[in-house]
């Protein structure tokens, strides 16, 4: 009997800024348990972040900043497809095939592209002004990231589930059309597991975000996220007062970071926490030791994977050669079924 085919799990990571505890917790460590399970091809959507941002040494700093974090991280690349989404141009060719079959008015209500136009009307001026035709057609690129591989579930958070409801959206037209050739599958969103968990705050309460420039960046020196730590705002309770660990930024960054390993430490230090006796300075130092030896070991693999000519060079050129193969199959199937390839 023939082995059932794994599924396959794609995502795209968008290299804006440097990672921190948040996508550890939030993305990384539940994309990087779902590989277990799927045929999984994770990217770095290099292309999708050039809507924004527009220094070339950062853009290439954080391609392989995330990367290096990733792998860091424990992605192993043998398992999981780990590329560049520049590396696999095939994705282009298709965008401009989907581009004209796709209707303006879906575009138009995409979240991202009329929260642009609300907040300019809002502001009096011109719906479009600031917005560029990369903003406006980053759902077809990503419908494209994620059909050309022939994805059924993509791990996402939840502001992205429209976009691959798009996706879903744009196969079925083109499946309408097309689809006595070459049909594509239908794509699912799946909210990752670390999703429906804690979002973990940053250093003013608020959701960790590099939005709200509050993060604790993952590769800090030991003294810096020493004092990063610190920062984690508490309130006055004096240290004998009982306290609410689960509105506490320090407690509930400790609950959703440490490993199972470390689950009666946790446990122990909310009952502390609960009786009173436990101060805010103290629960900072847990903290600080447990968020240090995990990530001593991560650092040090980074930074190796960091220096150029590394082997993070090998490991993603293998890893679009894989996307590429598989990219360029679907590629050909769609050039013949519309009428491009003889
Ligand atoms: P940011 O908000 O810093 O811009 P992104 O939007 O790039 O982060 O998020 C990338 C991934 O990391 C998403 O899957 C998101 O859900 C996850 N993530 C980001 N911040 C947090 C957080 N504070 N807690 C949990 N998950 C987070
Ligand atoms: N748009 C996604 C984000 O902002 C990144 C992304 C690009 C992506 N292409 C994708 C995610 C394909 C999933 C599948 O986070």
């Amino acid at each position: 009997m023939s082995q059932p085919v794994a599924k396959v799990s794609l995502t795209g990571i968008k290299p804006t800024g440097d990672p921190h505890l948040g996508n550890l917790v939030g993305a990384i460590r539940p994309a990087l348990q779902l590989a277990e399970e799927y045929d999984s091809l994770y990217f770095i959507a290099d292309y999708h972040a050039l809507t924004t941002v527009r220094d070339p040494e950062l853009l290439r700093h954080y391609s392989r900043s995330v990367a290096a974090t990733w792998m860091a991280a424990g992605l192993d690349p043998k398992r999981t497809t780990f590329y560049v989404q520049s590396d696999v141009p095939e994705i282009f060719e298709l965008t401009w095939a989907l581009s004209c079959i796709t209707g303006k008015g879906l575009m138009n209500r995409a979240h991202a592209y009329k929260a642009a136009r609300d907040r300019n009307l809002e502001a009096g001026e011109d719906p479009d002004a600031g917005v560029n035709m990369g903003l406006f057609n980053y759902p077809i690129l990503m419908a494209v990231d994620i059909l050309i591989m022939e994805s059924d579930v993509v791990p996402v958070g939840r502001d992205q589930v429209q976009h691959v409801e798009y996706a879903a959206d744009i196969a079925g037209s083109f499946n309408h059309l097309y689809g006595r050739s070459y049909e594509f599958k239908i794509p699912q969103a799946i909210i990752p597991p670390g999703e429906t968990g804690h979002t973990l705050p940053g250093l003013d309460g608020r959701k960790m975000s590099k939005s709200y420039d509050n993060t604790i960046p993952l590769f800090l020196q030991e003294n810096q996220l020493k004092k990063l730590v610190r920062r984690i705002p508490t309130d006055s309770t004096p240290v004998e007062a009982p306290k609410d660990p689960d509105s506490s930024a320090p407690f509930l960054i400790l609950e959703s970071f440490a490993p199972p390993s470390a689950s009666g430490l946790v446990a122990d230090t909310r009952k502390r926490l609960e009786e009173g006796g436990m101060g805010w300075g103290e629960l900072k130092n847990v903290l600080f030791e447990v968020l240090n030896t995990e990530l001593a070991p991560l650092r040090e693999r980074y930074d190796e994977l960091m220096r150029p000519g590394s082997e993070l060079d090998s490991f993603l050129a293998d890893g679009a050669e894989r996307a590429r193969a598989r990219a360029s199959r679907v590629l050909s199937s769609v050039r013949k079924a519309i009428g491009i390839a003889r």
